[in-house]
Parts: C-alpha cells; structure tokens; sequence
C-alpha cells in the first residue's frame, strides 16, 4: 500500500482527534504458542491500518499541532545481534524514513515519555479492554499526569474509543484496498476451484485443505485470513467446523469455508459440492434454494438499501424452499413471521468484510439498520444445514449442508461480486469437476 494512503489516514483521524486531544494505538502483543515459540505474528488491524508499521512492540501516538511533529512511532531500536537471530528491525531512524513518523522513541522508554505527552491534554482517543495489560500502563501514566496538578499540569479527563473513529474509516474501502481484497477474492477464487478439482471419493479433508493452503501461499498470501472450514457428509451441518481430519465418502457433499488473507486483508468464500462430481436430487434441490436464497440477497445489495435487507432477502428464499421440498409444511409468509426456518437456518447472511474477516464498522445507526453505501464490503453466505439431529426431518434430507458465500463490493451503480471466480451453480460445480477427471 502506497505510503501516501497510510498518511491520508492519519490526516483525518488527526482532523477529529483536533487540537486539545491525543491518540494512542499499540500493535497486537506477540502470543506464545508454546515454550519458546510465537504464533506467526499478525499487527493489530487499526494500527497496521494507521501506519503499515509491520513489528510487535509498537505504539502509535497522533498528537494533532505538536511542534516536534505529529506522529511519534515508538519501536524497537535497531540491534544486530538480535537481528541476527530473529530478522531485521526499522529502528528509529527507520521509522521516520520508511513510515513516515515525525519522531521515533524506543518502546523501552514509553514509561518516561508518554506521560509527558499526557500533560495538558483534554481528551485521550484510546480502544479500552482490547490489550488489558496496555489499559493498565495507561491508568499508570495518567495517575502520574494527575499527581502533577498542583504543580499546574492538567491530567486529560476524557477517554473516547479511538477504534470507533477508525472503524467507521475502516468501513469504506479506498480504491487501493478495493484492489487487495479484489486480488485476495481471486486467488480464493481459484483456490475453490482448485478444490473441486483434485476433490474425489477416499481423500481426506485436510488433503483437500492442503491444497488451499498451497493455492494461497504460492499467489503471495502467508495465512489464510480465519482457519479453513473443509467438512464432508455429516460435517457439513457443523457451521465452523475445522478438525479437516475426515476421509471424503462417495454420495457425500463437501462444504469449503475458506479464504486467503493478502496484505492485511481477508476475503470469505464458501462453495459446497458433490465429493463424486454428481449432485443428487436431494443435494441438488437443496443446492439450488440456498443458491436462489444467495442470488436474491445479493440483488439487495446496492447503495441505498439497508443493511438488513440481503437477510431478508435470504430468509423469504430460504422460507419458501423449505415449503416446496416440503420440509416446513404450511403457508411461507406465517413461517417465516414465526422464524420455522431457524433449525436449519441459524446464521445471518452476512457481515462486513476488510482488514478482519468479520470486520468493524457497526450494522446500526441507533435503532436504524445501517444504509449500504459504495465502497463497503459485504459477505452474503445464506446456507441450509439438514441435520440428522433435527427433529422429525426425513431421512433422504441428512447430512446435507449447504453454504454459498461471496465478498461483494457496494458500487455507485448496484455491487460488485469480487469472489466471482469460484464456480457456483449446479452445471459450472459438475462440469468443473468433470472436465477434472477426465483431464
Ligand atoms: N468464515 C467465517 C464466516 O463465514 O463468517
Ligand atoms: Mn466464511
Ligand atoms: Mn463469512
């Protein structure tokens, strides 16, 4: 991402922040996984998202008309010889140069100066309870500020979330994270095909999840952006499924949930297919209503609707197919009043896609479900889960879940489907599989 759009977001949050405030981010704490080892590092989202600064133990701070400069970056100083054993750090002098901070401090000094920083400051712009360790440091340094007032130093006696003004940033995508998640839906894209593909009877899930794995990492993206979902048979109606770990029966349907992460940003996408290439009438019927169910909700996404309302789409879908395959029995419109759709329908269809798979920005506006505007993504994900443990339901229906989901981009003129490439409906999923066997 290019360095002017990091400072663009600085600008604005620095504009609301104002005069008389100052804003404090920290990345993510490293986490150890075991003994001596680190879970592979990942910054915290509004962070990365305010500097692009990639290290652990970093804390931005914004203090808007500051003569010395504006954005003071905290970090690890350079040391070759941890650098040596552990890879290369910006150092001060490099985070001025490559990030663009104003003044660089070594993190080991953020006790001696960050209170100062707090003096005479009315409002602090601060995200309480997400690293509770740094919420404690920072009760310190202001008990500190707030020692000082007979000396005249006034303590600021205001905490607004920071998070909430970069959330509500976060949500409207630039065009050149358009163009990362648009990348990042492709290569998912291709990955489910990928996965339709080499799938057939007497393989494992995980072999399946295998070759996700290596479609992303070998297109750039180093983690999938939430652990891969690949269940078959039974698994298919367990909503997070991830244990991977079963054999792919013949007569089964696979359901994929999976998507790369790309330069910090997530894509989403769940395809569901035939293990043997073939859906069967019962698979098949059940496909095509979560299929109409997806098309219908997607219809709904444009500018100027409301978030609710691809939902709303979906469960009228979802409602009225359930009565055609006979499973609910009565008219659709009291049904779907009276939520019969929930035990096999239990999810919402969708959420806000960006930097996190289930991304910030809030669905309401007070009471009021929130207006789609361009520029934010959304998934749409309806999905039917026919479990044997459902009282009453027909034995031709178990073990059929089902789940189709997309990323698509509210545009000026209606949306824009950035997960197209993985083949959805009955004849591309069948003859994606087919021209795979037979090649
Ligand atoms: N992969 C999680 C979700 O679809 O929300
Ligand atoms: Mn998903
Ligand atoms: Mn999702």
């Amino acid at each position: 991402m290019d360095k002017r759009e990091f400072a663009r977001r600085r600008k604005k949050l620095m504009d609301m922040v104002d005069r008389g405030g100052i804003a404090i981010q920290p990345t993510a704490p490293e986490r150890l996984r075991n003994r001596d080892v680190f879970y592979p590092y990942r910054p915290d989202s509004d962070f990365f998202y305010l500097t692009g600064f990639p290290e652990p133990e970093a804390v931005l701070v914004l203090v808007p008309d500051r003569p010395q400069g504006e954005f003071i970056l905290f970090c690890r100083e350079k040391d070759p010889e941890q650098e040596t054993w552990h890879g290369r750090r910006a150092g001060l002098e490099g985070a001025c140069e490559h990030y663009g901070a104003d003044d660089a401090f070594p993190i080991s000094d953020l006790d001696d100066i960050l209170p100062g920083l707090l003096e005479n400051k009315e409002r602090i712009y601060y995200t309480m309870g997400r690293y509770q360790d740094f919420d404690q440091r920072l009760v310190g340094w202001l008990n500190r500020v707030t020692s000082k007032g007979r000396a005249g130093v006034h303590a600021p006696d205001q905490v607004h979330s920071v998070g909430h003004y970069v959330h509500e940033m976060r949500l409207y995508k630039s065009r050149e994270e358009i163009k990362t998640m648009r990348r990042a839906a492709q290569i998912s894209a291709a990955a489910h095909r990928r996965a339709m593909e080499v799938c057939r009877p007497g393989l494992y899930e995980y072999q399946i999840e295998a070759e996700l794995l290596h479609a992303f990492m070998r297109h750039g993206s180093r983690a999938p952006a939430y652990p891969s979902i690949v269940g078959a048979g039974a698994n298919t109606c367990i909503l997070h499924y991830n244990e991977n770990s079963e054999q792919l029966a013949d007569g089964d349907l696979l359901l994929i949930d999976a998507g790369c992460e790309l330069d910090h940003y997530a894509s989403d996408i769940t395809r569901t297919f035939p293990v043997n290439g073939r859906f069967t009438p019962e698979q098949r019927a059940v496909y095509d209503i979560v299929l109409q169910a997806q098309l219908a909700a997607i219809a709904k996404v444009a500018p100027g609707n409301h978030w609710n309302d691809p939902h709303q789409a979906a469960l009228e879908a979802i409602t009225k197919g359930l009565v055609e395959l006979g499973i609910l029995k009565g008219r659709w419109r009291t049904l779907l009043k009276e939520e019969a759709y929930r035990p096999y329908y239990m999810h919402r269809t969708g959420h806000w896609l960006g930097m996190d798979v289930h991304d910030v920005g809030d669905y309401k506006i007070g009471d009021e479900w929130r207006t789609l505007e361009p520029g934010m993504v959304t998934t749409v994900e309806p999905g039917l889960y026919l479990s044997p443990t459902i009282k009453g339901l027909a034995k031709r229906w178990w073990n059929i879940g089902v789940r189709i989901e997309d990323d698509v981009l509210v545009t000026a003129e209606g949306r824009d489907i950035l997960s197209h490439g993985a083949p959805k409906t009955v004849d591309e999923i069948e003859s994606a599989m087919q021209f795979a066997s037979v090649a």
